[in-house]
């Protein structure tokens, strides 16, 4: 693929990036690692403009509700499947989902979604972001609409966000 002189990368240039990774397992296949107790992930490449990850995802395994502080990104399931709840910041409604192996996503930095394995094996996705990542905000959704948690420094797209969760759970059963 032909990238452009720019700093970053458009959604559907990440997603080409993404899908051709996702067709050279030869290139990924050996960081494929399922850990019970959170979700796995390794950067595959990186460089200026965009970075590319390879997430592993054991049963039941979910994201918080989150954007990509900014980047672009996209995302294809290389095996297994993921279900995704997804929309945009400016608006509370989300839309939900499912993925199977070859499919791909490609999105600007006004969305957010998140991501669970709900299916019956574990499950790969490779993902790439530009600019690289720096920080993600972190929501949860309540009746009420979107509900910003917090913003995360990072560089992987899996913080560290236990606190989070807490949080996040403390909020549904207030608004219940
Ligand atoms: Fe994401």
């Amino acid at each position: 693929m032909e990238l452009s002189n720019d700093v970053v990368l458009s959604p559907g240039q990440l997603r080409e990036i993404v899908e051709s990774i996702a067709k050279l397992p030869k290139t990924w296949q050996s960081k494929v690692y399922f850990d019970l107790t959170e979700r796995y992930c390794v950067r595959l490449h990186r460089e200026d403009a965009y970075e590319v990850w390879l997430i592993c995802w054991d049963i039941g395994q979910d994201t918080l509700l989150h954007d990509h502080g900014g980047s672009s990104g996209a995302f294809t399931v290389a095996k297994g499947s993921l279900v995704e709840d997804y929309g945009k910041i400016t608006k509370s409604r989300l839309r939900t989902r499912r993925h199977k192996a070859g499919k791909s996503v490609g999105f600007g930095p006004d969305y957010l979604h998140n991501l669970v394995n709900v299916g019956m094996e574990p499950t790969v996705s490779i993902h790439a972001y530009s600019p690289p990542l720096r920080v993600m905000n972190f929501y949860c959704s309540l009746p009420s609409g979107t509900h910003h948690l917090r913003a995360i420094e990072c560089d992987t797209p899996e913080p560290d966000t236990t606190a989070l969760e807490a949080e996040a759970a403390t909020l549904r059963v207030a608004q219940r």
